[in-house]
């Protein structure tokens, strides 16, 4: 143990025999606390996106609870910081205009407030990185609690993905080839318990990337929502975090510049979403350990894509990832990649953390000798279209799609692109491509709710 009951940051609030600190020490007794509730505990935040309108986290009231228990168990004192809940389905213009709202939330909720240490309740795309970024600029002691994928989809037997199969059945709904009825009953199927959108798309990735980078139990990212293993784990996070404010495991302790890069070899293997390297980026400057666009090139021509999980794969989601071994046993195969050295919220290294795990269905989490697809999941092309680089994801692509030809059809706005879209007169063929240019706050985006300039000074 480091640190002592007087040391602790939340001390400076509770312990002085001064006018302030009887006003503090008075309110928590307002609550209904007796001294020996919070007196020399360390006083831990546990900051909740739970909303109404986010249906990613609908089970954080229960499981703030749960975290709740840990930490009492652990002779801490839990105080739940309720913030910004930005579900990706529901919020407009985007929830990126946000993201860097709720790192600055989560920053100044710790800096406020008198708390030592943080769990931090996200999973809904902006929400990891946007609650990582503020809690790593406090550097308080955190452990980060993702809410995990939902189940399957489910229509008439067939698995739905969330996103991909949206897609792909509007068109068919749009071709007169789907009746009004099944499409109600996809609607109900597609998405079926809380949790995250359960495809490999910015939420499972962003919640993976938060393990590799050791901000997350191990295995916490894989487990789905609805799993009894959830709470458990959320409980676990609970206990953890006291023992992380005794041994004022801060992120300045914690992070390098490995952990990052871990980050990233994960995000290959898992087969990414695009928007991991925008968030990753984020979240290495502010531990001052900043990663660019050039180290994802260069770990996405060594690291192959081996979660065979939509859309890079064909086949699988998140459910089936978490029975076939989850992020520990994708990780143990990647090894080779990795900094093992590097020390996470548990107080063990990433080394020792996937030692021995196993993957359990090799088609699910495939060995390296036999990928989804033979690079990583990303690629950084430059040229005269993108002379400062553009990201493309070649192993969600048809390979006949990485080599084109044709004319593109550059639109500035994005109601002109879908009206051209519907227009059925519109001068095109199979080998056009259809590009939507940025041209700044009035320009690309969704301007029937208005665009918003994205901050970039906190990125
Ligand atoms: Fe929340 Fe997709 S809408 S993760």
């Amino acid at each position: 143990m480091t640190r002592s009951p007087e040391s602790l940051r939340s001390a400076r609030w509770f312990a002085p025999d001064d006018f302030r600190s009887f006003g503090h020490r008075s309110r928590v007794l307002q609550m209904g606390y007796g001294y020996e509730d919070w007196m020399g505990k360390p006083v831990i935040a546990i900051v909740n996106t739970w909303s109404d309108a986010n249906q990613c986290h609908a089970h954080f009231r229960q499981r703030v609870e749960d975290v709740k228990r840990g930490v009492l168990q652990a002779g801490g004192f839990p105080l739940e910081l309720p913030a910004i809940s930005l579900s990706e389905s529901m919020v407009k213009p985007t929830t990126m205009v946000y993201r860097n709202f709720l790192a600055m939330e989560t920053e100044e909720l710790l800096r406020s407030h008198p708390v030592d240490g943080a769990v931090l309740m996200g999973g809904c795309d902006k929400t990891t990185p946007g609650l990582t970024m503020g809690a790593i600029s406090m550097g308080l002691p955190f452990i980060y609690l993702p809410a995990g994928p939902m189940l399957r989809g489910n229509w008439k037997g067939q698995v739905l993905g969330s996103g991909s199969d949206a897609f792909k059945f509007w068109d068919e709904r749009r071709a007169g080839r789907l009746d009004e009825q099944a499409w109600r009953e996809m609607e109900a199927g597609i998405a079926r318990s809380h949790g995250t959108c359960m495809t490999m798309g910015t939420a499972a990735t962003m919640m993976g990337i938060a393990e590799a980078v050791g901000l997350a139990l191990p295995g916490a990212s894989s487990i789905p929502a609805a799993d009894a293993n959830h709470i458990r784990m959320s409980t676990d996070c609970g206990r953890r975090i006291v023992q992380m404010v005794w041994e004022d495991l801060t992120p300045a302790r914690m992070l390098t510049r490995a952990h990052f890069e871990n980050g990233i070899a994960c995000a290959m293997a898992m087969g990414c979403s695009t928007n991991a390297i925008i968030h990753l980026i984020a979240m290495s400057r502010r531990a001052g350990h900043p990663v660019s666009l050039d180290d994802f090139d260069a770990f996405s021509r060594r690291v192959p894509v081996i979660a065979n999980i939509r859309p890079s794969g064909d086949r699988y989601l998140m459910e089936d990832f978490f029975y076939a071994g989850g992020l520990r046993a994708l990780l143990e195969r990647i090894r080779p990649h990795l900094d093992t050295g590097a020390m996470t919220v548990n107080g063990k290294t990433l080394g020792e953390n996937i030692a021995g795990s196993q993957v359990h269905q090799d088609d699910v989490i495939r060995p390296l000798s036999s990928p989804i697809y033979a690079e990583g999941a990303l690629a950084v092309l430059r040229g005269n279209l993108a002379p400062d680089g553009v990201i493309i994801k070649p192993s969600a692509c048809a390979p006949h799609l990485l080599r084109h030809t044709g004319r593109a059809l550059v639109f500035d706005d994005y109601p002109s692109l879908k009206q051209a879209v519907d227009d059925p007169h519109l001068d095109v063929n199979g080998e056009d491509i259809l590009v939507l240019r940025n041209a700044g706050p009035k320009g690309a985006g969704m301007p029937e709710w208005g665009m918003l300039p994205i901050p970039t000074r906190l990125l």
